[in-house]
């Protein structure tokens, strides 16, 4: 794997904002409730982000450890947070007024983050998408929904996405990734209606332009297209290993949510997941050679809720004592086996440093990592570089055991940092 800004950053947020963060019921709210676009206008009518300020968001995700935002340009329903020329559904047609995707993009590159955008290839919005299974129309009589069909043509919303994505790629400055949602196969439930994917989005032609545009930036998988993909996403869930492709390790990215099931803000939620959690699944992701892009859903009023925030603050707080166990790190060599249930293990090539995330400490007072070749030279705390003992003789007695090393905490306090990490140096 190359060493691009994408495998440097590891960790990045995901910015899911846009008109559905007013009724706050997901951001599916429109396929959910079958909202028209009518229903929907409300919405439009008042959107005034009041207190949106793109600079105090931007000290909050760097000081949690983030080096990268993915922000939600236009969302399934249609509605664009840039100034776009193609479309009146905008941002700058709100009470709001002003360009949030410009001021955003500004406040985060200034402080230093690579940005990314989101764009979705339903639209739910426009006249011209054909009604497919998703759509919330998809359940109006087939003979009505054939009649709105006929009059609608595909391949002027094809365009519009086009000189969207063109718009984008062109006046924001250096964009380092696009994240495209979503290709769709039909569905037997709807035999009346049809998918969506390479054809349809012409995925083929809108590549080059990207790559015409941004030679750097970095792809998703949701094209419907090989070859167009420079990285493959993990919605919502932990792969057991690398990605891989044809045998090959592949950069790759998890994206979940903090609100249970809701990329939006949802003010019903009722489960958060806790930060013990979303921590997990950045070193899981880490120790897998991946990266982790954790999601925000901000207010109507343009502010991240007490509940997210105390989430970024508490990664704040496990950065300042455990960053070198994440950033330059990938998956440790294969020799270095250990349970992964208990212990997480991420690997710094450059310094040569291996580090044990130990899950639930003290585990069971200890927990052994596999040494074949007896590299370990040293163990300490990372947070306060404190010793570790190994394979002592107080501890175990006297071990004969060979290829393995065994780590104790019989004798060690809880160290009050959730996840703790052992620093490994190696000979
Ligand atoms: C899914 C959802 C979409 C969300 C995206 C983010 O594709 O449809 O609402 O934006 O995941 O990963």
């Amino acid at each position: 794997m190359t060493d691009n800004w994408f495998n440097q950053a590891k960790f990045g947020m995901f910015i899911h904002w846009s008109l559905f963060s007013e009724p706050a019921r997901r951001d599916w709210i429109r396929h959910f409730e079958t909202l028209t676009n009518e229903d929907f206008e409300i919405y439009f009518k008042y959107f005034d982000p009041d207190r949106f300020d793109p600079k105090a968001w931007a000290e909050l995700a760097w000081n949690a450890g983030m080096r990268y935002i993915v922000f939600i340009t236009k969302h399934h329903e249609g509605f664009c947070m840039w100034d776009s020329k193609y479309t009146d559904y905008k941002i700058t047609n709100t009470p709001y007024g002003k360009d949030i995707l410009k001021e955003t993009v500004d406040a985060f590159r200034e402080k230093g983050f690579k940005i990314g955008l989101y764009y979705s290839l339903f639209d739910w919005h426009h006249p011209d998408y054909i009604i497919d299974h998703l759509h919330p129309l998809r359940n109006l009589p087939p003979s009505e929904i054939e009649e709105i069909n006929s009059k609608r043509d595909m391949k002027k919303y094809t365009e519009y996405l086009h000189n969207q994505v063109k718009e984008l790629l062109t006046n924001y400055g250096e964009i380092s990734e696009l994240w495209f949602d979503n290709s769709l196969d039909p569905n037997p439930d709807y035999p009346h209606l049809k998918g969506k994917g390479a054809k349809e989005w012409d995925s083929a032609n809108l590549v080059k332009m990207i790559r015409k545009l941004q030679p750097n930036i970095m792809i998703n998988d949701r094209l419907s297209l090989e070859g167009s993909w420079d990285f493959k996403a993990a919605e919502q869930y932990m792969p057991n290993e690398c990605m891989m492709d044809n045998g090959k390790k592949i950069p790759w990215e998890a994206c979940q949510t903090c609100f249970n099931n809701s990329w939006a803000y949802f003010r019903d939620c009722g489960s958060m997941k806790s930060f013990k959690y979303v921590l997990q699944i950045l070193i899981e992701a880490v120790s897998k050679g991946g990266n982790f892009l954790l999601n925000v859903g901000p207010t109507g009023r343009g502010q991240i809720d007490p509940k997210t925030t105390e989430i970024l603050n508490k990664f704040g707080h496990w950065f300042e004592y455990n960053r070198e166990a994440i950033y330059g790190c990938t998956e440790a060599p294969e020799e270095f086996k250990t349970d992964p249930r208990e212990v997480l293990l991420t690997y710094n090539p450059k310094t040569n440093r291996l580090y044990a995330h130990i899950l639930n400490f003290p585990s069971h007072g200890y927990f052994i990592l596999q040494d074949p070749n007896d590299r370990i030279e040293y163990a300490r705390f990372l947070h306060d570089h404190s010793e570790i003992k190994f394979n002592d003789r107080e501890t175990f007695g006297d071990t004969n055991w060979t290829g393995m090393q065994i780590f104790s905490f019989l004798h060690i306090s809880d160290p009050g940092v959730e996840i703790p990490v052992v620093e490994i140096l190696l000979k």
